[in-house]
């Protein structure tokens, strides 16, 4: 058995650490000369869009995978009937519009914060007025940690907004004063096998994914993410791992957004899960049973972003994943993952590790 996969990062990477274990061989398209992912398996150094090299890739591979959303949708098209591709180009879609996605979440009856489209200065301020201050505009293609987005908190706020982005189609949003950040992460097999990890609460900081620890003791608020997934993967027809990330405020539960791949809020499951989100996600685009997504624990992840402190490598209190990437300012170069046998202690265990972790400097500049 061997797997394609478009994009050879760490995701890529933790995905053919996973393969290893489960006896597939893995194969990259990336256009940068030593992704993370080239230690897993062959890399055809390609752009993701070249058709030349996504038909090699179909060619001679049982399916197809990828590891960030703006792969081209219709680049896949290339591959059509070459090689399966999940999950299905129609969940791409979706995910690489934030239009799109909100709109999918309307239909689905998943709560989300209020939004407007904006495709003009005019639409802007009829936005700012309907909306009410605060309002995050994000262009609604291409962004991610962060990027391409700006939080206009006073009314002389949305001429430096439009300086910047105004030239995008965009999505404007109130801003959520929320209590807190969770994700839920759920994966569907060919055959229809659902499972879902426990959710996790989120920490970001300037727009990038600093920690999460799972599980949380919420009953209700898990069973309400669960729901939201399950609306999901059906509604998709989803193969694969999917990721969602919501707002909690008060007793309401918003949805963010979506991602179609496994996703850094899960990357504790690979010491704190029975079965990582890595393995299940090669387990359901390749129709073997889904593993248990049972907690083994308290986990809690710290991202390392901008430079792996020397501080950490080596320390006895967490797993060091090291990514092997070039240290620059904002980049996720690596995470610690804890265990500990009760939320308090993990809790402690990400708090001693993040003041290790050298702020990062990256992210939209006027983000609070
Ligand atoms: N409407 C909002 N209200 C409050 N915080 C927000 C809102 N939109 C985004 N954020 C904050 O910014 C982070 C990144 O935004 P997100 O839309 O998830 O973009 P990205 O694709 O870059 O992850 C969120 O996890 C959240 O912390
Ligand atoms: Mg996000």
């Amino acid at each position: 058995m061997r797997v394609g996969i478009i994009g050879a990062g760490q995701l890529g990477q933790m995905l053919g650490f996973a393969a290893r274990k489960l006896g597939i061989e893995m194969r990259y398209v990336d256009p940068s000369s030593k992704p993370p992912a080239a230690v897993c398996g062959k890399v055809i150094q390609s752009a993701f869009d070249d058709p030349v090299a996504l038909i090699a890739l179909a060619e001679t591979c049982d399916v197809i995978s990828y590891e960030f959303e703006n792969v081209p949708v219709d680049a896949l098209q290339h591959i059509d009937g070459l090689a399966p591709v999940y999950p299905p180009a129609s969940a791409l879609w979706f995910s690489q519009d934030r239009l799109h996605e909100k709109q999918l979440f309307d239909s689905l009856d998943i709560p989300l914060a209020p939004y407007l489209a904006v495709n003009s200065r005019i639409d802007l301020d009829t936005a700012v007025e309907k909306l009410g201050l605060p309002v995050v505009i994000k262009t609604r293609r291409l962004g991610y940690d962060g990027k391409g987005q700006f939080v206009l908190r006073h009314a002389d706020d949305l001429d430096a907004a439009w300086d910047a982005l105004g030239d995008r189609p965009l999505v404007a949003e109130q801003w959520i004063a929320f209590d807190y950040e969770v994700s839920c992460i759920g994966v569907r097999s060919i055959r229809g096998e659902i499972a879902i990890y426990p959710i996790s609460r989120n920490v970001h900081i300037d727009g990038i994914l600093r920690t999460s620890r799972s599980p949380l003791d919420a009953p209700s608020l898990s069973a309400t993410a669960s729901d939201y997934v399950h609306r999901l993967l059906g509604e998709l027809n989803y193969v694969g791992v999917l990721a969602l990330e919501l707002f909690v405020v008060g007793d309401r539960v918003l949805a963010n957004e979506f991602a179609p791949r496994v996703h850094n809020s899960g990357h504790w499951t690979i010491e704190g899960s029975a079965t990582s989100q890595f393995e299940n996600h090669l387990r359901a685009i390749l129709d073997m049973p889904l593993g248990s997504t049972a907690s083994l624990g308290h986990a809690g992840m710290v991202n390392l972003i901008g430079e792996i402190p020397d501080s950490l490598r080596g320390a006895n209190h967490g797993k060091l994943h090291d990514y092997g990437k070039l240290a620059r300012p904002g980049r996720k170069l690596g995470h610690i993952t804890v265990l500990a046998d009760n939320a308090a202690e993990c809790d402690a265990l990400v708090e001693k590790i993040d003041k290790n972790v050298t702020q990062s400097t990256s992210g939209p500049e006027n983000v609070a």
